[in-house]
């Protein structure tokens, strides 16, 4: 089944807990929460008050995709806060090796993510020590933009260095992802989905859209 992580980003921000306890009871795998510093990308968005905040309202993993400029950083806080995976940008950090352990022997998830204009081959060597490859298919730092074209072929690159390097590294992708274009990005060899405003904007509401999510064909 498609593993969905909503993003809250496109939430209604006045209403985030009953919201967040709706996606997880339709069936959303894990809480997308987007992290940006105005540096890294032009737009500033939430820290780590928001995932202590979540903490007590849903069981779902809390995934935080830092777009900052010094993920070290900010790092603890976000893990105090009850963070279950940490997302950071390959472009963000000279030597993403040592990041990657601090994060590991936390205990906690690591993923590596890369913006449109990196190519593959830039975390390939990170391959096999993340549980998450982060493939962005829009510039990160707004939510409701088009899914790039060219996202599919890098996808279909990744797919092939994962399953050279470690196939039990997830495969998830970032932006623009809608019920229109998450099938070709699950046929091209995706398998976690962040979407924001196809879920949390949907005419019918979230519920209704998380099911047509998890309802589309794996690949
Ligand atoms: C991009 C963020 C995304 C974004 C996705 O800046 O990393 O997670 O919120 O939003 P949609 O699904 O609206 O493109
Ligand atoms: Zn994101």
């Amino acid at each position: 089944m498609v593993k969905l992580a909503p993003s809250i980003l496109a939430a209604d921000f006045s209403r985030l807990g009953e919201l967040v306890r709706l996606v997880e009871n339709a069936g959303a795998d894990r809480v997308h929460i987007d992290v940006m510093d105005g540096h890294f990308v032009p737009n500033l968005s939430m820290g780590s008050v928001v995932v202590k905040g979540l903490r007590p309202v849903t069981r779902l993993p809390l995934e935080v995709h830092l777009m900052v400029q010094d993920p070290a950083k900010f790092l603890d806080g976000f893990l105090d806060a009850g963070a279950d995976t940490i997302i950071f940008h390959v472009e963000a950090v000279p030597q993403p090796s040592q990041l990657i352990e601090r994060i590991k022997s936390a205990g906690k998830k690591v993923g590596l993510a890369f913006n449109p204009d990196v190519p593959t081959g830039r975390i390939r060597p990170y391959l096999a020590a993340i549980d998450v490859a982060l493939c962005m298919t829009v510039f990160p730092g707004f939510g409701g933009q088009r899914f790039l074209p060219g996202s599919l072929e890098r996808i279909a690159e990744l797919r092939a260095a994962i399953a050279a390097e470690n196939p039990a590294c997830e495969l998830e992708i970032d932006g623009g992802v809608d019920l229109t274009t998450a099938g070709p990005a699950l046929a091209a060899g995706a398998d976690v989905l962040v979407a924001g405003t196809a879920v949390f904007g949907h005419a019918e509401g979230p519920v209704v859209a998380v099911r047509h999510f998890l309802a589309l064909p794996t690949s």
